[in-house]
């Protein structure tokens, strides 16, 4: 068993910041070993400084092609040692390289019930259609966008007179809530994945 992990994020961090205050309050048992970005100066790398975690920036722009990136990426991570590798807001796709450097030990948080509204801009598309319901989902990363096998789920009202942020901020609260839980349920490895759809909780 191994707590060792490291967060991927690509902005405002929030996500992030939920995970450190659970290791904080004791409720998440891991060791944020890694903080790391595709892009230099965002607020999830001041986040990870302030808490004392190492913080990396590989810049995707500096990289010749995605291999390069993900290379570099790959040994960051190898470097610190991390079992798990959690994207909380890293708005990258990740090749199959990638996600088999670290088979099952990839998770990802999206802002909506997937399989519905994947991609980049969730709660627009929830507000566009007219859907009752909104979440969030936490999930195993495989090698399709936004697709592998759902750990746990967190719904929300949509309201009639709300706008991108107000549904964003009423999601996060359960993302907040949630992904702490579920990294704390892989690090216990209580998440079986059955087959590629279903993932049990193990009491
Ligand atoms: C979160 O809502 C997360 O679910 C979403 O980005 C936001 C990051 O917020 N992730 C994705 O859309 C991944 N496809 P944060 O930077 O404050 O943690």
């Amino acid at each position: 068993m191994s707590n060792r992990i490291a967060v991927l994020a690509s902005g405002r961090g929030s996500d992030l910041q939920s995970l450190i205050d659970a290791v904080a309050a004791g409720s998440l048992k891991a060791d944020i070993r890694l903080v790391m970005s595709d892009k230099p100066g965002i607020m999830a790398l001041e986040r990870a400084e302030k808490a004392g975690i190492k913080a990396v920036c590989v810049p995707r722009k500096e990289c010749a092609n995605q291999q390069e990136f993900e290379e570099k990426m790959v040994a960051e991570l190898r470097k610190a040692d991390v079992e798990y590798v959690i994207l909380a807001g890293f708005m990258r796709i990740l090749s199959p390289y990638f996600v088999n450097e670290f088979k099952h030990k990839i998770v990802n948080i999206h802002p909506s019930l997937l399989p519905s509204f994947g991609g980049a801009h969730a709660h627009r598309d929830v507000l566009a259609y007219g859907t009752k319901v909104s979440g969030c989902t936490i999930h195993f990363v495989d090698e399709g966008m936004d697709h592998g096998p759902i750990i746990m789920q967190g719904a929300v009202p949509v309201l009639d007179d709300d706008t991108e942020d107000t549904l964003g901020a009423r999601v996060l609260e359960q993302e907040h809530k949630l992904y702490p839980q579920a990294v704390q349920l892989l690090i216990e490895e209580k998440l079986e994945i059955v087959d590629e759809r279903h993932v049990k909780i193990l009491k």
